[in-house]
Order: C-alpha cells, then structure tokens, then sequence
C-alpha cells in the first residue's frame, strides 16, 4: 500500500511528478493522469505566459548522475493552470488530486494568483515555489528569510487552507533552524518540498570544452541521482523540526525504488520525480512502485508509516 495524505488530500500512491517535468501542457498533464502517479502537480506558473530561456536549456549529465536546467520558468500563465484546475475531475476513478505550483515573480504576482485561486474555491492544493534559481538577476526568496517570512505573512492568510511550499536546498543547520521556525509560525503550511535543484552549477563538455546549455553562461540547477545526498538531508532537516503535523515531501535523486524508500526512511510523506522522469518518461512511476513494493516486501513492512522517518542514526 503506497497510499498517503498530504495537506488534506489522498494520494492513492505517495509518487508523482517533480514540478516542472512533464507538467506545462494539459497534454504532459494528461500523460501524469494515465501513469501510476498518485497525483500530479503543474509547472510553476507565472501571473504572464513565458517562452523562457533560450535553448538548449536542459541537459543529462554523462555517467546518468544527473541533470542540469536553466528553463527560465516557460509556462503557460497562472489563468491556463487555473483553467485546467476548474476543469480537473477531482472525483476521478484513480483518486488523483492536484497540486498547482505557484513562482511568482514579485509579492504582488504571488498575491494575486493566491487571490484568484482562493476566489475559485477548487479542492486543488497549492504549492508556492519558493526557489526558482534560473531567473536572470533574480535571487530566490528561499534564502532570503526575512523576505520569505514576510511573504508568508501575506500569502498564508490569503490562501487560508492548508497549502505547500517548494524549498531549495540549505547546506547549513543554522539556515534549516531558521527556515523551520518561520514555517512553525504558519498554522496552514501543511507542507514542505525538499528540495528544489541545486543552483548554478556548471556542466562542461570536456571534448568540446563547451557548456551544455545556453542560458546563463552554462550555469544552471542540478538535480537527480547526483543530489540524492543534499535531498534526504533536506527532507530528514526539516522533518526533525516542523511541527503540528506538518509534512515533508522528498524531490531529488530518485531513479529507483530505492532512493523513494530512502526518501521515505529520511520522513518523506510523498515522493516526487524530475530528472528520472524527464530521462523515461511516465513509465518511471509504474517501475518505481514496483521497486518500492518489492523493498517493502523483502523488509517486511505492509504500509510507509512503519519506516517514515526511522532512519537510524549511529
Ligand atoms: C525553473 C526552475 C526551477 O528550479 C524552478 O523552481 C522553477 C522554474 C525554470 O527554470 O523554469
């Protein structure tokens, strides 16, 4: 059993998308539907459309390690995401619920979509991105806490029900103190996402000596199997120290059942795909699962909350 509830919904299997794979058409967002996903959530949208950066701004790492992205956040507008939410069927056979991820680029943005989406009144759960690192001149509000904390400050009372934020990854137990205790403050944040990529690294083609990718001088977000290390500290970090139920969602590093049961182990209530999804397509999720399952199985557990969060420590 990989059900699980997150933030007032049930995920019939505690696996989905990462935001920004496979989620910026209705057509990606369909393809999430047909798979074993337990739930999808939808690009990181912006109050305008964007084109983003210019390509090739996606790249695989040699060796399947990883991969590395400055998209520049290219995305339909938050009216085409807030559209496919009215339509979405909540009561659909598999029992998939939706989360909608917001990135505004200013307070004012991220206050008017919360706004438009409180005034629908949809049963959709949203999860506002706290950590886009690929906007040109843009330093993301996630480590920036008194910006971050002063964001909430405006935003949790606007969207009122329990909602999700998407974290970059902190590399210091001060910053996770800090971040954790701004989170503790806000009755409706349900949950948090650890983590978002790992910023502005650089990848290089050795025989080409040249960049991967285009925008930002080949500097871009690093994710997958290289990052799983920095995902489960993040995910275990804030586990140890949010409070009153709050929940941790696990994003990074995960090809295989696995990482998900690691993820899993570290306290994530739901696990979520980017790189791995990007690189196999929908098909990933119906593998994990049964990776999971079987892990599951050979160790004996029936369901995830009797290895939530027990990783033992030496
Ligand atoms: C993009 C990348 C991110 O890591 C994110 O959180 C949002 C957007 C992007 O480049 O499109």
């Amino acid at each position: 059993d990989l059900s699980t509830s997150i933030a007032g919904v049930t995920l019939p299997n505690l696996l989905l998308n990462a935001s920004g794979v496979n989620c910026r058409y209705e057509n990606e967002l369909q393809q999430l539907l047909d798979s074993s996903a337990g739930s999808l959530v939808t690009k990181s949208a912006t109050l305008s459309s964007r084109d983003g950066n210019p390509e090739p701004r996606y790249a695989p790492l040699a060796g399947q390690i990883g991969s590395i992205n400055s998209m520049g956040l290219p995305n339909q507008g938050y009216e085409y995401y807030l559209e496919y939410a009215k339509k979405f069927d909540y009561n659909n056979a598999a029992g998939k619920p939706l989360f909608i991820s917001l990135a505004g680029m200013s307070l004012p943005d991220n206050k008017a979509m919360c706004e438009a989406f409180r005034d629908a009144n949809l049963p959709c759960v949203l999860e506002i991105n706290f950590s886009c690192p690929n906007l040109p001149g843009k330093p993301q509000l996630g480590y920036d806490m008194e910006a971050m904390e002063a964001a909430l400050q405006v935003l949790a009372p606007i969207i009122g029900k329990p909602f999700g934020i998407k974290l970059p990854p902190y590399f210091d137990i001060a910053h996770f103190d800090q971040a954790a205790a701004i989170f503790n403050k806000f009755d409706n944040i349900a949950y948090v996402t650890c983590i978002n990529s790992v910023g502005n690294g650089l990848a290089i083609d050795w025989e080409s000596e040249t960049a991967l990718i285009k925008p930002k001088d080949g500097f871009g977000g690093l994710g997958g199997l290289m990052v799983l290390q920095t995902s489960l500290a993040n995910v275990n970090a804030f586990y140890r120290r949010l409070n009153n139920g709050k929940q941790v969602i696990g994003c990074g590093g995960v090809t295989s059942g696995k990482e998900a049961f690691l993820h899993i182990l570290a306290g994530a209530s739901a696990v979520q795909i980017g790189t791995q999804l990007q690189e196999e397509g929908t098909g990933v999720f119906e593998r994990v699962s049964k990776e999971l399952e079987e892990i599951m199985v050979a160790k004996g557990y029936t369901n995830v909350e009797e290895f939530r969060g027990k990783v033992k420590t030496l």
